[in-house]
């Protein structure tokens, strides 16, 4: 009897508990593991020169102005969950008018700034010159383009706040 007819006489139940161990060690090793949003990507961004004052967190496939980074401020506590996109330039169109090349319009380049404990949403756009403010959180999906109020909730593009919470008394 060859190994593939051996392994075809293994009861079902029995293979499935196999696996079921496979998939619960390589769990615990990934549990063991440090998470790379709290280690290895705010390492990333500090390198590349975005001022952090405090510890944040970064989730997957987060893009941010890497050619603007020092023009990005990460305060303590910061969640920025995956795929959001921070920028810090866009073309100034002050000047921009009929026959003119856009591409050859100059660059307006503004400060992002993440205050302490701000949580913001999957997906989201961060427009340049946005400050959101201690404890505010974006929802997921929204495009910022004006300063977000503490302890706010705002949502939608353009983002808007739609609840505030209050003090505890
Ligand atoms: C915005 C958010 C914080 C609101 O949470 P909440 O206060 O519990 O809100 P609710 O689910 O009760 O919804 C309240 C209203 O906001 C709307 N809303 C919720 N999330 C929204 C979003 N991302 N964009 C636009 N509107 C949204 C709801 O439709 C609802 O509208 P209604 O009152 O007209 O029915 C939350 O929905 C969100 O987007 N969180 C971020 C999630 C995320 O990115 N997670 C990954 C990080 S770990």
């Amino acid at each position: 009897m060859n190994i593939i007819e051996l392994v075809k006489k293994i009861p079902h139940s029995v293979s499935v508990r196999i696996k079921n161990r496979r998939r619960y060690r390589w769990m615990v090793k990934q549990m063991r593991m440090p998470d790379p949003a709290e280690t290895v990507r705010p390492k990333y961004w500090k390198k590349c020169g975005v001022e952090v004052n405090g510890h944040f967190k970064v989730g997957f496939g987060v893009y941010f102005d890497a050619g603007n980074a020092e023009h990005i401020h990460v305060e303590d506590g910061v969640w920025i969950a995956a795929q959001c996109l921070l920028l810090c330039h866009k073309r100034n169109l002050a000047e921009y008018h009929v026959g003119d090349d856009y591409n050859k319009t100059p660059y307006k380049i503004k400060d992002i700034h993440l205050k302490k404990g701000c949580c913001i949403g999957m997906r989201t756009i961060i427009m340049p010159g946005v400050t959101v403010g201690e404890g505010a959180i974006i929802g997921a999906g929204s495009v910022v383009t004006r300063d977000v109020p503490p302890y706010t909730v705002a949502t939608g593009s353009p983002a808007v706040v739609v609840k505030s919470f209050p003090e505890r008394s």
